[in-house]
């Protein structure tokens, strides 16, 4: 069934604002036709599937692989991207306001993808605009499109997505991707230990869903405990630029570092994962270890973004 769930499943015009926003056989197609990607992806077989669209790539927040990803995406299948990285040199410094400045990028182009550092940015501009908006992290909310790449990258590391534990350590109060991918595992049967300091622990909204899902959850601050039955580590970084006060964030500041010494009972399939930019979290000794995998996932990023512009292209 795999190789027609595409032609069954239509996303053409859908906004992506959260993972909630698509259903799991809306999940499995997007990670289904990423798959057939990675050769466009990888520049070894050409692609013009996109030729003559237009992705508005609108970046309000700092990204590396987000942005480039996503235009990478557009360019590797034939189309074309108009930018704002910041505010900087844009007329939102002259007050626009953000509803008038998607109604801009609306006209411009076909689809928007839109980093904000307000939660709830991306859902306010889906209202906005007639063309599909793909959230690109909004805030402390939600990264849907990063969870769709961790998908892709457990499913094709390690098969099927509810057959494995995966461990989700560091800031997962602030944290967007631990907030989508947390749901999306609960979603797909995984089973999830949530590993935080108590005062970054995943908001009590969430686990409350994740309960309510069902889901076969462990909520502790012990990462050494959950080493041994975890088949993914995914780390986060405690993100500074989101505390209120220096001194919250000095109080958790380095508290998970992944090495070597710690990962003596792992299974020898174990794979750590990291949406990426890594501080400390990860020791660079375990970079060239066959756990490393952080740096697949974010190359991850390229097929399933063109995967995502496709579908919701509908070409
Ligand atoms: N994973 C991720 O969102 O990375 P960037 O912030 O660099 O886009």
């Amino acid at each position: 069934m795999e190789s027609n769930r595409g032609e069954m499943v239509s996303l053409k015009g859908k906004d992506i604002v959260t993972i909630g926003d698509l259903s799991e056989e809306e999940i499995l197609t997007v990670l289904d036709m990423a798959r057939t990607m990675i050769p466009i992806a990888r520049g070894q077989k050409k692609s013009r599937a996109l030729e003559g669209k237009v992705l508005a790539s609108l970046f309000f927040e700092p990204s590396t692989r987000t942005r480039l990803s996503f235009e990478t995406a557009m360019h590797r299948l034939g189309g074309s991207v108009i930018t704002m990285s910041g505010t900087e040199g844009t007329s939102l410094i002259k007050g626009e306001t953000l509803s008038d400045t998607i109604r801009m990028a609306d006209v411009y182009s076909d689809v928007i993808a839109l980093r904000h550092p307000r939660e709830g940015a991306a859902r306010l501009s889906a209202g906005f605009a007639r063309n599909p908006v793909i959230n690109g992290g909004d805030g402390a909310g939600q990264h849907p499109t990063q969870t769709l790449l961790d998908l892709f990258t457990i499913r094709e590391e390690l098969g099927d997505i509810s057959k494995q534990h995966v461990t989700i350590v560091g800031d997962l109060k602030y944290g967007r991707t631990t907030h989508s991918l947390s749901l999306a595992l609960a979603r797909l049967g995984a089973s999830t230990s949530l590993v935080a300091p108590d005062i970054i622990q995943m908001p009590k909204h969430i686990v409350a869903d994740l309960r309510s899902m069902g889901a076969d959850i462990h909520v502790t601050s012990d990462l050494k405990g959950e080493v041994e039955r975890s088949d993914v580590i995914y780390m986060t970084r405690i993100q500074k630029e989101r505390f209120l006060e220096e001194e919250e964030y000095r109080k958790v500041a380095g508290a998970y570092r992944l090495d070597l010494s710690l990962l003596e009972s792992a299974k020898k399939r174990m794979i750590i994962m990291h949406p990426l930019p890594r501080v400390d979290e990860i020791s660079p000794e375990l970079d060239n270890t066959p756990h490393a995998k952080y740096f697949v996932q974010a190359f991850n990023g390229v097929p399933v973004r063109m995967a995502i512009l496709k579908l919701v292209m509908g070409v």
